[in-house]
């Protein structure tokens, strides 16, 4: 039984939840604590009274803390991505990268916590000068999805306890081993106050909701489905906290009649399925120029059937299960339809049974689609990709822009202005030249536009704009 870490004590509840293994779901994972209400006001009232010692560590001690955290999670990480590739389904050499993301996260953020200051600047008055300065914002509130099981919980937690912060960190339900694991780490190598930072593991009806709107809560980062984004942001918006959100993408990856045709396809193929396409990232749009089209629809084909569909801890699979049942289902009704609308599939989105029972769906790539479908507007969030003609480049970049989305797009192409034109006309925030939209660097902004984000960047020394305030001092120095 794995229990909820709250004011630096382990407290079980009386729910437990199973974390079933996507690859083989006769596996349990273990059990863990399913907690309501009572227990997460509990740990936001810890993360609030912790707040005073915390302000009192120097930044130094912040940064040490944070960097052994970081040490510990690399010196794990093959256990560690074991057991995310076993409750998530993402591949084992993936699981691992992920892992090691992780660590590299903190180890950036001990290094931001004594980097990071404020300015001086010459007041338009005599004899006044001014501070700006930046203060923690207080208790921070963390809900993170189960697509990336530790490195999106890393790149909230660290920066949250980096700038002075407490935290309550409520992860997936889906998936509580990887979030235990972290806390479990933090507790033993962190040497934090108690209650400055608190696992909460239970359901977004009850532990979430409890979050969002209690009033000792400054602030929430979220990163999870449009619909609970903006159930957060109204509930954030009426009682004046700080909310920052990463939700959903449909991003698209053009591809030029100049691209070189073997890195478009493996472009393609990474940033479609890698991760069974779960990643608010992935490539779910390919546009193609039409003289490339056919020539890139037929490597696509062969390059998507080749792919080995397995269990995630198998060393030769290339993609993992879908992650659960329920996802599984939302994938399938979306092949169904894109099928029943005329497109044509052109390989996979078979359910697939192995000797394991698991959710497997092998990668479905269609083509002949066009850009108004709901199977080109909705994100499917599993291993679909869609391929659309585009005229010419301005064709394809219309079509890339025309979505509610806009977290990533990509090019292929060999044209210098092209890729210039697209980096700064693309309406995404983020943008990949010869190179798969999913899979980004740990040390700089992350985030999207219109219906994809809101609020400041995550990541880098970025992330202070959310996890500080900015504060304004004026000073009459003596006579003045
Ligand atoms: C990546 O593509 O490297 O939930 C990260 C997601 C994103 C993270 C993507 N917030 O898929």
């Amino acid at each position: 039984m794995h229990e909820n870490y709250i004011n630096g004590e382990w407290v079980g509840t009386g729910e437990t939840k199973r974390n079933l293994n996507p690859s083989d779901t006769r596996d349990v994972v273990g059990e863990y604590a399913n907690a309501d209400e009572v227990q997460a006001s509990q740990a936001i009232d810890a993360a609030n009274d912790a707040l005073e010692v915390w302000s009192a560590w120097t930044s130094e001690a912040r940064a040490d803390a944070l960097d052994r955290i970081g040490d510990r999670i690399l010196a794990d990480k093959e256990r560690l991505g074991k057991m995310l590739a076993r409750e998530e389904g993402k591949v084992l050499a993936e699981s691992i990268g992920e892992v090691t993301r992780a660590g590299r996260v903190f180890k950036f953020f001990a290094g931001e916590a004594i980097r990071f200051g404020g300015e001086f600047i010459p007041s338009v008055r005599p004899g006044v000068s001014v501070e700006v300065s930046r203060e923690p914002v207080g208790v921070v509130g963390i809900i993170t999805p189960w697509n990336f099981p530790i490195a999106i919980p890393a790149w909230k937690i660290a920066p949250a306890l980096a700038y002075g912060n407490s935290v309550v960190f409520k992860p997936a339900d889906l998936v509580p081993g990887c979030a235990w694991e972290l806390a479990r780490i933090i507790d033993e190598v962190g040497g934090l106050p108690k209650g400055v930072f608190n696992l909460v593991m239970g359901p977004g009806s009850k532990v979430g909701n409890t979050l969002v709107t209690s009033q000792k809560v400054s602030a929430i980062t979220f990163t999870g489905s449009s619909a609970t984004g903006m159930s957060i942001a109204a509930e954030c918006a009426a009682r004046g906290a700080k909310f920052q959100l990463e939700m959903g993408g449909k991003n698209p990856l053009v591809v030029l009649d100049d691209a070189d045709l073997e890195l478009a396809v493996s472009t393609a193929i990474n940033g479609a399925f890698f991760s069974t396409g779960q990643r608010c990232t992935s490539s779910s749009r390919l546009i193609v120029e039409k003289g490339i089209h056919d020539r890139f629809v037929d490597r696509m084909r062969e390059a998507t059937q080749a792919l080995k569909v397995g269990n995630a801890l198998h060393p030769n699979t290339d993609i993992g299960p879908v992650a659960s049942q329920a996802q599984l289902d939302q994938d399938l009704r979306y092949i169904e339809e894109a099928k029943q609308a005329g497109c044509r599939l052109e390989a996979g989105g078979e359910r697939l049974s192995l000797e394991t029972p698991g959710y497997y769906l092998t990668p479905a790539l269609f083509s002949q689609t066009r850009n108004e479908m709901p199977i080109n507007q909705e994100e499917v969030f599993g291993p679909v990709a869609t391929v659309i003609k585009a005229n010419d480049y301005e064709h394809a970049l219309a079509l890339a822009n025309d979505t509610v989305y806009g977290l990533s797009s990509g090019i292929c192409t060999q044209s210098l202005a092209h890729a210039a034109h697209f980096k700064r006309h693309s309406s995404a925030g983020m943008v990949m030249v010869n190179l798969p939209t999913a899979g980004v660097d740990y040390h700089v902004p992350f985030g999207g536009r219109k219906g994809s984000s809101y609020g400041p960047r995550e990541q880098g020394s970025y992330a202070k704009e959310f996890f500080t305030n900015v504060k304004t001092s004026y000073t009459l120095s003596q006579g003045g």
